[in-house]
């Protein structure tokens, strides 16, 4: 997610504004860049790279006077990270000037519309479309150009916005990306989260979605999308910085778990058009991907463990043949790769290097390469020939997880958009599945917000020595991913199976009280698992099921049942998912171990 600051008061604007955006810098940025007005006109400096860099071309501001500004450090979902991308951004006559934290959905439409009208744009930003579109309607009336945009723009978005003939005003926008504003010393300040504002308040107005601000040095008018003055009242924050960074969680992978929710379906929205699937980035004809013979996945951790959902997902519903294979085996394979193989490789940092040498070894195969990567710009993401973003937004925490989850609703689409092409699924199944991927965020924060059950179970097992996660088919996955969450965040030992080995060796580990996690949410094979489960218990084994709703018959081989809401058996991972980050999070917890920053581990692996 972006950072955004704005001031308006008695002070000199720029030193507040750079302030406020390195409180920010923890969230992660490629670029950053601040607006002020001097009084007679509004002066802008922006650049890629770290907040330093703006900080010495502006020499901390100075070069930049005036008492009103906004400032932004972009974490890049549409173009890449450049000078030019970066916010702010200006209408053509540099009058009107923004900035954005959000994914403008429809931008696309939006800007062929202004490009008819003459517009010009400079950038490949959403953002920059926002400002033209504000140029178009502004007829002198700031509230009134804001709320016609706001009837016009879909997608989220978080704006500070100054216009030039009404220099004492600052006003600020918000539609499901997060805007807070306070009282400074003579002066307002609006912030994208609460840590660059501590210095200068701890009583806040949270901006509710489309609520629009109007500050000037000394006041505060709040409105509604019909330009209706609306009543607010300040939240006093008792936060400190460190909890303020985490958003009041007490780390950042429970925070990013908690962001699961948005960053499934920031990831998804944009690419469902009515009861259609449009992958706009995919670029491929519907011939070549009628010509598609084979999908080779490549990748590492858990962007693996992603892949081998995919396996289960696309060969089910698109009659596809999937390979998959880890980056750091493919790379050194000599594989054999031909011209109708799609390579698809999955990356959250878009810099492991294991990943990144598949692709080139892909790429010197003569194979087309689709990279799913969430942080733009990234090497993968430059290196790939069509690249599929996961919109999860800045990951903080070592251990991934809601660009895990996004990975896997990209995935979810390729695959529905394969099936329905090639005439493998119908429309009303491709319906069926879109209907199922609009709930996953409610059945998500439903799950999430069971963690109390979970947490109290996960302190059963602070203790234990061996862990064993079992599965067959895609749970099989999910098993992969619920155990590398555990082993890598509490450094308990912890094996995945497919349920159907534990007979070939591995069952010869079961000991009394050894906590065996079964998760089974393929109806077909439901009788298969229970029969492994009984297996494991009768050698003294604990059983933790994971199921769907309505498979009463599991209670009686489990010991203890977690039951996820119902969707079509090709999404069930994306919710079994949860409980498991839950468990690993908790026994992390409750073993005192770093849980952002697990020992011996980096978030991107950028060497072999
Ligand atoms: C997952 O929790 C780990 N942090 C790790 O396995 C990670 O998924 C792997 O290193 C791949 O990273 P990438 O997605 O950035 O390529």
């Amino acid at each position: 997610m972006c950072g955004i600051v704005g001031y308006i008061g008695k002070q000199q604007a720029a030193p507040i504004l750079l302030d406020g955006l390195e409180k920010l810098e923890y969230r992660g940025y490629d670029s950053a860049g601040i607006a002020v007005y001097d009084g007679e006109q509004i002066g802008m400096k922006k650049a890629k790279g770290r907040l330093k860099v703006l900080s010495e071309l502006t020499h901390g501001g100075e070069t930049l006077p005036g008492t009103i500004g906004i400032g932004h450090t972009r974490w890049a979902t549409h173009g890449e990270p450049s000078d030019v991308n970066a916010h702010p951004h200006f209408n053509k006559e540099q009058s009107i000037v923004v900035v954005h934290n959000g994914i403008i959905e429809n931008y696309l439409k939006l800007k062929k519309k202004l490009q008819a009208k003459g517009y010009e744009f400079v950038s490949d930003t959403d953002t920059e479309v926002i400002a033209h579109l504000l140029d178009y309607y502004y007829k002198g009336n700031p509230l009134q150009a804001i709320t016609k945009i706001m009837h016009r723009m879909e997608g989220s978005y978080a704006l500070g916005i100054l216009f030039q003939d009404h220099p004492d005003q600052l006003y600020a926008v918000r539609k499901d990306s997060p805007l807070i504003i306070g009282h400074t010393e003579g002066g307002c300040i609006i912030a994208s989260d609460v840590p660059a504002v501590l210095k200068y308040t701890r009583d806040v107005y949270f901006i509710e979605n489309e609520e629009i601000v109007c500050m000037t040095a000394d006041t505060m008018e709040f409105y509604n999308v019909d330009e209706e003055p609306i009543e607010k009242s300040p939240t006093h924050i008792d936060w400190d910085v460190d909890a303020a960074e985490k958003g009041g969680y007490e780390h950042f992978m429970l925070k990013e778990m908690y962001e699961q929710p948005k960053a499934i379906a920031d990831t998804f929205s944009p690419r469902i058009r009515g009861q259609e699937i449009v992958i706009e980035e995919l670029d491929m004809s519907e011939e070549e991907i009628r010509a598609v013979k084979k999908i080779m996945i490549v990748a590492c951790g858990s962007a693996y463990h992603a892949g081998v959902t995919a396996k289960y997902v696309i060969e089910g519903m698109a009659r596809i043949p999937v390979e998959v294979d880890l980056a750091s085996e493919f790379r050194y394979r000599d594989p054999l790769i031909d011209r109708d193989t799609l390579l698809i490789v999955i990356s959250q940092s878009g810099e492991t290097a294991d990943t990144l040498a598949a692709l080139r070894e892909a790429k010197e195969k003569g194979s087309k390469v689709l990279g799913i990567v969430n942080v733009v710009g990234s090497s993968i993401a430059r290196e790939a020939d069509t690249v599929m973003y996961t919109w999860a937004g800045p990951e903080i925490a070592v251990a991934t997880t809601k660009a895990y989850s996004s990975q896997l609703i990209a995935l979810y689409l390729l695959a529905m958009k394969f099936a329905e092409v090639r005439g493998v699924i119908g429309k009303e199944e491709l319906h069926g599945y879109i209907e199922d991927l609009k709930k996953l965020p409610d059945q998500v924060e439903m799950l999430l917000n069971n963690k109390n059950r979970i947490q109290k179970f996960a302190n059963r097992y602070l203790a234990a020595k061996d862990v064993f996660f079992i599965g067959r088919g895609i749970d099989y996955a999910i098993s992969l991913e619920g155990s590398l969450k555990l082993k890598e965040i509490s450094y308990i030992h912890s094996e995945a199976y497919a349920a159907g080995e534990l007979k070939h060796g591995t069952i010869s580990l079961i000991e009394e009280g050894t906590l065996v996690a079964a998760v089974l949410t393929q109806e077909d094979l439901y009788k298969k698992m229970i029969s492994n489960m009984v297996e494991v218990r009768t050698r003294g084994a604990f059983v933790l099921a994971v199921t769907n709703e309505g498979n009463r018959e599991v209670e009686r081989a489990a010991d203890y049942v977690i039951y996820i809401p119902q969707t079509n058996r090709y999404f069930t991972n994306s919710l079994a998912i949860i409980p498991l980050q839950l468990f690993g999070y908790y026994i992390s917890v409750g073993r005192g171990c770093d849980v952002d920053k697990p020992r011996n581990l980096a978030k991107s692996v950028t060497v072999e």
